[in-house]
């Protein structure tokens, strides 16, 4: 079986090195020429864990990239698609970049006898056969499910441990009402040792959402009850510990903190709440998870009020949205930044991974070249982003605020908590 997969991303490229890894015949396609150059010379265009190693195992072996879709197309027998589908201003979502792909491919299905497409970006229910499927059938002239299948397969992949997840998923979710094509996707995943559940494309579609709106409201929720504790003065960590024995709230996400970012938790959850309201219904529940996020990384600037130290040379230690990826999308971090600047503090930057990006946003800050030297020439220290190198400088007497509980043991002299 070959494979081309469309739009090499967090996703795409993530599904293109690992299906090579597991010895399939991949193509990876995409528009952008630097990416490309990126990839064929084998170095990673993100950092992701153990990406590079396979970069260096599967390039010029059984894993080629262009950007000629055609040729991909006319190559595989099934093709993932994993272009971006962004926010729009009011919170719904683009489907631009999926819409122009499909066109594209299903003028290139004219020219075959059977092809299998899998939709990977992240779309709200009814995409697959209102959107996708329609457009497929217009520029092929061709009848789904009978000349070729449509399934939707979403990801649940974590940036930063993307390729673990990959491997080592949870469940597989494949959406689809076309037998002939499940079962060529449940042949290539067969040695994944996960349930894998096959349900409709709309089912599908919402598992994704779902799944993701969960997860941010178990944030909030923890996030919340940090901001209670915080005024009991009680740790919420102990809290979050004792709850997360019970089996059915489970340990994982409910670290509180400056609240969630990146590219998926915030844009999806507004997705959902703009297509809910479309269609009659008002979700105050995923309303107040954004809202609670979204003053979520205030609570660090509400220490700094309270202790009258808001004008102060303040030290900036991470900028990503969590640990272990060089992405800043919807990064707390960076509305804690703007906060600060309308304040006018004197601001000393570093992160290990992603300075470079934030310098194009705020090009005349003062980034600094570690850790170290932010807490030397500051007088305050907010800790945005959970590198483990933080929790090993020498912070002597400076106040560090922490708002993502970076530390187990050895705790600063003068430390305090956002939410502990
Ligand atoms: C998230 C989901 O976890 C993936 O399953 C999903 O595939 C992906 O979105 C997506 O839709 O593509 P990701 O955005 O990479 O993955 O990051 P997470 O590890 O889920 O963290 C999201 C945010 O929540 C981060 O800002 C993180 O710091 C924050 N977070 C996470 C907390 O504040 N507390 C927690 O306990 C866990």
């Amino acid at each position: 079986m070959k494979i081309s997969v469309i739009g090499l991303g967090y996703v795409g490229l993530t599904q293109a090195v690992c299906l090579a890894d597991l010895g399939y015949e991949v193509i990876g396609v995409d528009i952008n020429k630097e990416r490309i150059e990126s990839i064929i010379n084998k170095k990673p265009p993100i950092y992701e864990k153990g990406l590079k190693k396979i970069l260096d195992r599967v390039v010029s072996r059984n894993l080629s990239i262009t950007s000629n879709l055609k040729k991909a197309i006319l190559d595989s027998d099934i093709s993932f698609i994993c272009v971006g589908t962004p926010s729009k201003k009011q919170g719904s979502m683009s489907l631009h970049q999926l819409e122009h792909v499909s066109k594209e491919i299903g003028m290139y299905l004219k020219l075959k006898k059977y092809h299998t497409v899998v939709i990977k970006s992240t779309v709200v229910a009814g995409t697959c056969e209102e959107n996708v499927i329609p457009i497929l059938e217009k520029e092929s002239k061709k009848k789904f499910p009978k000349d070729f299948g449509v399934l939707m397969n979403p990801e649940f992949l974590r940036e930063g441990e993307a390729i673990e997840d990959f491997f080592n998923p949870d469940r597989i979710v494949i959406g689809s009402s076309d037998k002939r094509s499940l079962q060529t996707l449940r042949k290539l995943y067969s040695n994944f040792k996960c349930p894998i559940l096959s349900t409709s494309f709309k089912e599908a579609e919402m598992i994704k959402y779902a799944s993701n709106a969960f997860l941010a409201t178990k944030i909030s929720f923890i996030n919340e009850i940090g901001n209670i504790c915080k005024r009991f003065n009680i740790d919420t960590n102990v809290v979050a510990e004792g709850i997360g024995l019970d089996h059915r709230i489970c340990p994982y996400f409910l670290r509180s903190g400056i609240g969630f970012g990146g590219s998926c938790f915030p844009k999806d959850v507004n997705a959902i709440i703009y297509k809910a309201t479309e269609l009659g219904y008002n979700p105050r529940l995923l309303r107040a998870v954004l809202d609670v996020n979204r003053d979520q990384p205030l609570k660090l600037l509400e220490i700094l009020e309270k202790k009258g130290l808001r004008h102060r040379k303040i030290g900036v230690l991470g900028l990503t949205f969590k640990a272990g990826t060089d992405d800043i999308r919807e990064s707390p971090a960076l509305n804690t930044i703007k906060e600060l600047l309308m304040e006018e503090a004197e601001l000393y930057i570093y992160d290990p991974k992603a300075m470079d990006k934030v310098k194009r946003i705020f090009p005349h800050l003062n980034y600094l070249g570690s850790g170290q030297e932010v807490v030397n020439n500051s007088e305050i220290v907010l800790i945005l982003t959970e590198w483990p190198e933080f929790k090993d400088l020498d912070y002597g007497d400076k106040l560090v605020i922490d708002g993502k509980n970076v530390f187990n043991s050895k705790i600063p002299k003068n430390y305090e908590g956002i939410c502990w």
